[in-house]
């Protein structure tokens, strides 16, 4: 039985969109999350300072004595995540991109798959290496949504608006790609939104496929925590910005209860 936490970044609140989907599957586990609220967004950042970062907030996710680190954050994933994975060898670490694309290969039915996300995950070609590695035949079609997260931040995640941004960035993957991957986090709470445009294409919510994942990976290097009681989460960021309770619970779907601020970062 190992109650150590399990580490969980973002650039920002977006990330407690894997938060939650961690604490449905993984009720007993306790969780420490880092939003890096002071220096979001990400998706428009180079990728030495995204690689900066990261190492610095799992530095300190460590420190919190994290058994494994989730990278919730596509972009950081995009970006950093090899950085990572060579320079923090001790513990397991997991990002988004990896599980799915594995989820989008498992579905899709003409090998035909479709990308969503901010532009540096985009301009990064990620997922496509990704999904390459694992099925050289698969057809991908990649596009950057950055309107995406300043609406879901708005809390404008239905109405005519939304709606038509949508239909600008979405309507081209029609007839052309089965399934489509949502690699941002904000993207799952657009589900209804885009599944309106898109209709019968599967779509990949990251944030879900992460959670399996890092069970399987907590499973495989038996870190599991058996024990009954229900899971702590307590919450780090570098700001709190305006709306911070509002957002976190556009996220979170409930009220951060333990909250830090981190000032000496
Ligand atoms: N968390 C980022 C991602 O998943 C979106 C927000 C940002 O640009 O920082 O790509």
């Amino acid at each position: 039985m190992d109650n150590r936490p399990i580490g969980v970044f973002d650039s920002g609140l977006g990330g407690l969109t894997v938060v939650k989907a961690l604490k449905e599957l993984l009720p007993n586990e306790s969780i420490v999350y880092f939003g890096d609220t002071a220096r979001l967004p990400y998706g428009i950042k180079s990728k030495d300072l995204v690689e900066q970062y990261s190492k610095q907030i799992t530095k300190f996710l460590i420190k919190k004595d994290a058994k494994i680190i989730v990278v919730a954050c596509n972009t950081a994933t995009a970006m950093a995540l090899n950085r990572l994975k060579k320079d923090f060898k001790n513990v397991p670490i997991i990002g988004v991109i990896e599980p799915g694309s594995k989820q989008a290969i498992s579905k899709t039915s003409r090998g035909k798959i479709g990308v969503i996300g901010t532009i540096a995950t985009i301009k990064s070609k990620a997922y496509e290496i990704s999904i390459k590695n694992k099925d050289k035949n698969v057809d991908i079609i990649s596009k950057a949504c950055p309107l995406f997260v300043p609406f879901v931040e708005e809390g404008l995640t239905n109405g005519d608006a939304i709606n038509q941004v949508a239909k600008h960035y979405l309507s081209s993957f029609k007839n052309k790609v089965d399934t489509l991957i949502l690699g941002c986090t904000h993207y799952p709470l657009l589900k209804s939104v885009i599944s309106k445009i898109t209709k019968q294409i599967t779509l990949i919510d990251s944030a879900s496929v992460v959670a399996t994942d890092a069970h399987k990976k907590l499973q495989y290097h038996k870190l599991l925590n058996q024990g009954v009681q229900k899971g702590t989460l307590h919450c780090y960021v570098t700001d709190l910005p305006m709306r911070f309770e509002e957002l976190g619970n556009i996220f979170l779907g409930e009220e951060i209860k333990h909250l830090h601020l981190v000032n000496d970062f």
